[in-house]
């Protein structure tokens, strides 16, 4: 698989020849000004974790010019839907779908999913995906959750992203405990720095991941690497 990190919790995924995108969240962010352009980024699916802005925001814009299938709780296929948007896939918590790539699974997450305009978000969700190429856990925005077990007890998990940054999802010390539930310590950090609120002290984090035998990677915006 071929990551791209497009800053904040937005990544481009590469399974089986197809083009995951989660997130999109580019334009508005500052710290991707001359790294990344949300106008040229790929997309053959577009997986939505939940209605918060800084996970929506260039959802429409990228769906409608890449014609991208959107996968993402009703709620929120049903307003992109009022957008414009067409190719939808509304899903659920529970939830799995077999797409041409893979599976997908939508997982329990602990967090709120209000709209930008103030619509009913549904309830947030984070994402299994399961392929031939390896399996892989999107977590969303959520808080640390006794749920993280079922992903890791009944497949196994290659890498995840995991929210690090703390304030509005768990942070560190949390995801190291997440690392623990879902059976995997090989970690792509998400969800830090892009405002006040969540910034981190990133060699610290790295450092607690390493003491405790696990690995996690802070990717520049706009770095691809294979996995
Ligand atoms: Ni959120
Ligand atoms: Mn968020």
């Amino acid at each position: 698989m071929q990551i791209t990190y497009y800053g904040h919790s937005c990544f481009g995924v590469e399974v089986n020849g197809k083009k995951l995108l989660f997130d999109p969240f580019i334009s508005p962010n500052e710290l991707t000004k001359g790294l990344v352009d949300a106008t040229t980024v790929e997309a053959d699916y577009i997986l939505i974790s939940h209605g918060h802005e800084d996970h929506i925001a260039d959802a429409v814009a990228i769906a409608k010019r890449t014609k991208a299938k959107v996968i993402c709780n009703a709620e929120i296929c049903y307003w992109l839907e009022k957008q414009g948007v067409e190719n939808i896939h509304p899903m659920n918590i529970g939830g799995k779908v077999k797409l041409e790539f893979g599976n997908v699974k939508c997982v329990v997450a602990i967090h709120s999913s209000s709209l930008p305009d103030g619509s009913n978000g549904g309830n947030p969700m984070g994402f299994v995906v399961e392929s031939t190429e390896g399996n892989f856990y999107y977590a969303g925005d959520t808080a640390l959750t006794y749920d993280m077990k079922l992903i890791g007890d009944y497949r196994s998990i290659n890498f995840a992203f995991l929210p690090i940054g703390d304030n509005f999802t768990m942070g560190v010390d949390n995801a190291l405990i997440a690392c623990d539930f879902i059976n995997c310590g090989d970690i792509i950090g998400m969800h830090y720095d892009t405002f006040g609120f969540i910034q981190i002290d990133k060699s610290e984090a790295v450092y607690k991941f390493n003491r405790a035998g696990k690995n996690l990677t802070l990717l520049e915006i706009g770095q691809t690497i294979k996995k």
